[in-house]
C-alpha cells in the first residue's frame, strides 16, 4: 500500500509571518492519516522544521545542488537541506527547468545527490500546452522520466509529480481522464524500468491548480497518490481542506 502524500510547494513566497500558517496546519492535524509535507523557501526551512517538530508534518526543500559542497555561490546542497531539517526535496520543477535551464541530466544528478543524502526526491515532469496540443504528452513525459530519474530509485526515496505546465497557477486542470492516462503511463514506465515491486511502490502526485474544490475528484483518479500544491498550500485553511480530502480518498 502506498501512503498518500499531500505536499505543499510555497515557491518564492513567505517570510517569518508565513510560519503561523504552518503552526495552524500542525495544530489541525496532530496525527494525519496521510503524509503531509511543506516545502517553504530555504530561508524558512530550519524554522519551519522546528515549528512542525514532533507533529505528523515534515518539511522539504525546493531544489538542491548536485555537488555535496564547493564553490557554487548561492546554491544549497542536499546535506545542507538535511541539516536544516528537510526530509524531501522537489527537483526538476518546470519553473526551475524554465528559469534555470535545468535539463533532465541536471535533475538526475541532483536526485542522486538528494537520495545519497537520505532525502526523498520529488521529481517533477510535465508537458507544455503546445506539446499537449501536438499529442506529444506521453513522449515528453517518457523522456523526462528516463532522463531525470536515477537508477538507485526505490519506493522509499522517489516520488514522481506530474505537473502539466499549462495547469500550474492558471486555474486550468486536465480532465480526470487525461490525468489518469498520464499517471497510468508513469506507473507502467516505472514498473518496466524498476520491476513491479519498486514500480508499484513509488508514489505519484498530481500538481497544477489543485484546490479544495477539485481535490476530491482528482484524488479519485487511478494512480493518483496525492498532490503537489502551489498556491493553495500558502493558506492553512485551503491546504487543510486538501489534506482532509486526501484522508477521505
Ligand atoms: P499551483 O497549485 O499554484 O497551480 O502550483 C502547482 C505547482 O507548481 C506545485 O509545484
Amino acid at each position: 500500500m502506498r501512503r498518500k502524500l499531500a505536499a505543499g510547494n510555497w515557491k518564492m513566497n513567505g517570510t517569518t509571518a508565513a510560519l503561523s500558517e504552518l503552526e495552524v496546519l500542525a495544530r489541525s492535524f496532530p496525527s494525519p492519516t496521510v503524509d503531509v509535507l511543506i516545502c517553504p523557501p530555504a530561508t524558512l526551512l530550519h524554522r519551519a522544521a522546528e515549528a512542525v517538530r514532533d507533529t505528523g508534518i515534515t518539511v522539504g526543500g525546493q531544489d538542491c545542488h548536485a555537488a555535496t559542497s564547493g564553490a557554487h555561490t548561492g546554491d544549497i546542497s542536499a546535506d545542507m537541506l538535511v541539516d536544516a531539517g528537510a526530509k524531501a526535496v522537489i527537483l526538476g520543477h518546470s519553473e526551475r527547468r524554465e528559469d534555470h535551464d535545468e535539463q533532465n541530466e541536471d535533475v538526475r544528478a541532483k536526485a542522486r545527490a538528494a537520495m545519497d543524502a537520505g532525502l526523498k526526491a520529488i521529481i517533477c515532469v510535465g508537458e507544455s500546452l503546445e506539446q499537449r496540443e501536438a499529442a506529444n504528452t506521453l513522449d515528453i513525459i517518457g523522456g523526462q522520466l528516463s532522463g531525470s530519474i536515477p537508477d538507485q530509485s526505490t519506493g522509499e526515496n522517489l516520488i514522481v509529480a506530474y505537473e502539466p505546465i499549462w495547469a500550474i497557477g492558471t486555474g486550468k486542470v486536465p480532465t480526470l481522464n487525461e490525468i489518469g492516462e498520464v499517471h497510468d503511463f508513469i506507473r507502467a514506465r516505472l514498473e518496466r524500468r524498476f520491476g513491479e515491486g519498486v514500480g508499484r511502490s513509488v508514489r505519484l502526485l498530481y500538481g497544477g491548480s489543485v484546490k479544495p474544490s477539485n481535490a476530491t475528484e482528482i484524488f479519485g483518479v487511478s494512480n493518483v497518490d496525492g498532490a503537489l500544491v502551489g498556491g493553495a498550500s500558502l493558506k492553512a485553511t485551503d491546504f487543510s481542506a486538501i489534506v482532509e480530502a486526501l484522508e477521505k480518498a
